[in-house]
């Protein structure tokens, strides 16, 4: 309520990484963290009913926070306030970089999307371990994934060791990998996403676990076509992933609202929100078909309500997260999601999430 009538008319004034960059610095402040536990007490509340859990990690509810939020794991603690179950780190690369030159994020109001070329602008490996591992300190309210990716200045020849490196640096400190090779924003990162590469790559990063293995999941762009989604299902088998996040941005441009000239004066980058929703579902249902029920499916794109979440839940996935959708609703949305879903499940006719399919593995936490 405060947010859409007050703080997000201020924030959408601003460019959008600006307004990214203060709501982060208010995230990431302990100062705001009581006044977070208060609005939370009023507004959130816990499900049974929505407990699961990913990759064998027990969580409240199934909606977590994408990745690209929190490149540099400052804002985990002010994240979980915001009611997310878990989430993700990253895109962490081997080497810190700049990313691309700004402007390089862009909203589309109209569509309720943003468009992005990021870049991994990320403080490296090094820095966000040491920063998770001051936060280990204390316990953590929630799940943590490292979500890895290529240093720009290394070639696709040498990804295997850049990938290693995050990969190392992070395995103390967080819960669960997640392997990018999606991002359309690292010049040919997504030649990563062929079979023989990403054999090799998530053979060698697998080989690195040797005691105590953490969940690894890989994420896909929404714009591969049905063979090369087959590609991903047999890599998914052959490495012993435990699923597939799906999907990442896209590189389509139709459909949209927004006159074309605006989005061609945007640019390059990747299309997140509302015209993803669709895209996401399907290559979610095609997976779904093709994986283990034990192999999990992480759906991400689109999602603005509670009857998105149940309809990706539906078409396949153990758990959802959300970026877009937290832009454009604000601090509780999570709270909302939650409410809308149980709505959702009860207007079903179902009692919890395992009612929604057997790729669903419920959980008391
Ligand atoms: C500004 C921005 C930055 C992003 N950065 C990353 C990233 O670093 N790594 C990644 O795997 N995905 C990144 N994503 C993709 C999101 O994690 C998510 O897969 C995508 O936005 C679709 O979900 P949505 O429609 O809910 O936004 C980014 C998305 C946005 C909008």
């Amino acid at each position: 309520m405060l947010y859409q009538s007050f703080l997000k008319p201020l924030l959408f004034k601003m460019d959008p990484e600006s307004a990214h960059e203060w709501a982060a610095s208010l995230l990431a402040s302990p100062l705001v963290r009581p006044l977070q536990r208060v609005y939370r007490g009023i507004w959130d509340r816990d499900f049974p009913e929505l407990a699961c859990q990913i990759g064998g990690l027990p969580i409240n509810h199934p909606i977590g926070l994408a990745a690209g939020f929190d490149k540099n794991a400052i804002m985990v603690r002010g994240l979980a306030q915001c009611g997310f179950a878990f989430m993700e780190v990253g895109t962490v690369t081997g080497q810190a970089q700049p990313g691309n030159p700004k402007p390089r994020l862009f909203r589309l109001p109209s569509d309720a999307a943003l468009i992005n070329r990021m870049g991994f602008n990320n403080q490296g490996c090094e820095a966000v371990a040491e920063r998770l591992a001051t936060l280990r300190k204390k316990p953590l309210p929630l799940p943590i994934g490292g979500n890895i990716g290529k240093s720009k200045v290394v070639p696709n020849e040498q990804a295997v060791e850049d990938y290693l490196k995050s990969f190392r640096q992070l395995m103390p400190f967080v819960d669960f990998f997640v392997v990018n090779v999606s991002s359309p924003n690292t010049p040919n990162l997504r030649a990563l996403q062929d079979k023989g590469p990403l054999l090799e790559l998530l053979t060698q990063l697998q080989a690195e676990q040797k005691n105590n293995p953490k969940p690894l999941w890989l994420k896909i762009a929404p714009d591969l076509n049905p063979s090369q989604l087959e590609d991903i299902v047999d890599v998914a088998h052959s490495c012993q992933l435990s699923g597939v996040i799906a999907t990442n941005t896209t590189i389509e441009r139709s459909g949209l609202s927004t006159p074309m000239a605006q989005v061609e004066a945007m640019g390059a980058g990747g299309l997140s929100g509302k015209p993803l929703k669709q895209r996401a579902t399907d290559v979610i249902r095609f997976l779904r078909q093709h994986l283990a029920n034990d192999q999990a499916i992480i759906g991400v794109g689109g999602i603005e309500t509670g009857q998105d979440v149940f309809e990706k839940l539906q078409a396949g996935a153990s758990a959802v997260q959300v970026y877009t959708g937290f832009i454009y609703g604000g601090p509780d949305f999570v709270f909302r999601l939650k409410k809308q879903l149980l709505d959702q499940l009860h207007a079903h006719g179902m009692q919890n999430l395992g009612d929604l399919g057997p790729w669903i593995q419920t959980a008391k936490v």
